[in-house]
């Protein structure tokens, strides 16, 4: 490993830290995943009930937020709670999430929502959810109610987090709510999230168009892999690559972007042509070594707790490949790690944030995964992402030494020899 060297920041760049509502909030059984985990699905036993009683504690958290210097955040709004019945939308819950984004405000603190991250209400859960006609109605009555409330108080929105990893879990793999297996529900689901996603992003532009509020910024969060060949001249390995490539992320991206439907995603461009994102939102952990049409990871490389490959290059190639594309200001809307005894987090963050600056891309925004240990899907209470530490059974949180680190990366906007030294 390469000794690190200080860099600074570009101007324009913001650093703030990401979450999603079902995986810090606590409270709710009304959403799909709460379901999941009374079925018994979540390793250590745990389930979203309990997570970070963020949804009691949000104050004493954007305290905490703002004491460690974020400048922007990414938080999830629960649908389930704002509309716990079909078409019948909850006042308060509404106003508890206006109530979050004033104080994060107060503090100086840009929020971006994210509409929907991986939970469903049970309502429409039980009614098919993506897969049914009727989804992208049902999801643009909510993202309309939503965005007419909180749009003076919010102007950056993610329509959908990570449709590739809901399709494929949830439809290909079995191992997510609703725990199907099949392709051709797969490829429904992903036609119709592509198609809510530029509805929304189209709807959310003409809500603020109406109201004269200054152009909202809007774009999907998009979970992106680097795929290579594990046997680099095996031509197998190299169609194998390029193939889940395509299938896990390329046709999704292209068609989200422009309205075009790419195989196995759709035909033809129901909803016209255009450009259906305003910035070019990444989330980025990963690569993956392929072989045959099999995915696995390179051997002796450096791997998380979850055995996933640490490779911050992967990020610069992503941003490389995508701005090549689309030409749009980068965001990296996630990115982070699992290290239960934060032993290389530090390194991690310093690693892919100096990748990504070193692009020389127009990178506007760097939201770490995540901002405290929260509820990570399957593995429950037992795989920690955070900068800041939670106790479950006390709820008491503190700030880890890579959070320290985080704070001064912003302080001093970038890595100085100081820090080099003491955190790295
Ligand atoms: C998801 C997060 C998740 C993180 C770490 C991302 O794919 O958006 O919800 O916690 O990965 O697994």
């Amino acid at each position: 490993m390469q000794k690190p060297q200080p860099f600074s920041l570009p101007e324009n760049l913001l650093l703030g830290a990401a979450t999603a509502a079902t995986q810090i909030e606590g409270g709710d059984k009304n959403n799909s995943w709460y379901e999941w985990c009374e079925k018994g699905h979540i390793k250590d036993g745990s389930t979203t009930l309990r997570a970070n009683d963020h949804w009691s504690r949000y104050r004493e958290d954007i305290e905490l937020m703002a004491d460690l210097g974020l400048q922007c955040y990414r938080l999830g709004v629960e649908w389930s709670r704002i509309e716990p019945e079909e078409g019948s939308f909850d006042e308060s819950a509404i106003g508890h999430y206006r109530e979050e984004l004033k104080l994060l405000r107060e503090n100086g603190i840009v929020p971006l929502i994210t509409l929907h991250h991986f939970t469903n209400p049970l309502w429409f859960e039980k009614a098919g959810a993506f897969e049914s006609k009727d989804c992208v109605k049902q999801f643009l009555r909510f993202v309309r109610f939503t965005v007419e409330r909180l749009c003076d108080l919010c102007g950056e929105w993610i329509t959908i987090n990570e449709p590739n990893v809901y399709g494929t879990l949830g439809f290909v793999f079995g191992e997510w709510p609703p725990g199907k297996k099949s392709l051709s529900a797969a490829m429904r689901v992903f036609k119709n999230l592509a198609l809510c996603h530029i509805q929304s992003y189209k709807l959310i532009h003409e809500i603020y168009g109406e109201r004269g509020i200054e152009e909202p910024k809007v774009s999907f969060a998009n979970h992106l892999r680097v795929f290579e060949p594990m046997r680099k001249r095996n031509v197998f390995d190299r169609m194998g690559a390029s193939a889940l490539s395509y299938m896990f992320q390329d046709a999704l991206t292209k068609s989200m972007f422009t309205g075009a439907l790419n195989f196995p995603v759709g035909l033809g461009s129901p909803l016209g042509r255009g450009r259906f994102c305003d910035f070019i939102a990444i989330n980025y952990y990963t690569r993956d070594a392929v072989k045959g049409f099999e995915n696995g990871t390179f051997p002796d490389v450096l791997k998380n707790d979850l055995g996933w490959e640490i490779y911050p290059e992967g990020l610069a190639e992503l941003m490389r490949e995508q701005y090549e594309q689309y030409k749009l200001p980068v965001w990296i809307t996630e990115n982070g790690t699992c290290d239960k005894k934060d032993a290389f987090r530090a390194r991690f963050i310093y690693d892919h944030l100096k990748a990504a600056v070193g692009t020389g891309l127009p990178l506007e925004r760097f939201y770490h995964w995540t901002f405290l240990d929260n509820f990570e899907w399957l593995d429950g209470e037992s795989a920690p992402f955070g900068i800041v530490a939670c106790d479950f059974e006390t709820q008491k949180r503190t700030v880890k030494q890579s959070g320290e680190f985080y704070r001064e990366i912003i302080k001093n906007r970038g890595v100085t020899e100081k820090m080099i030294d003491k955190y790295l």
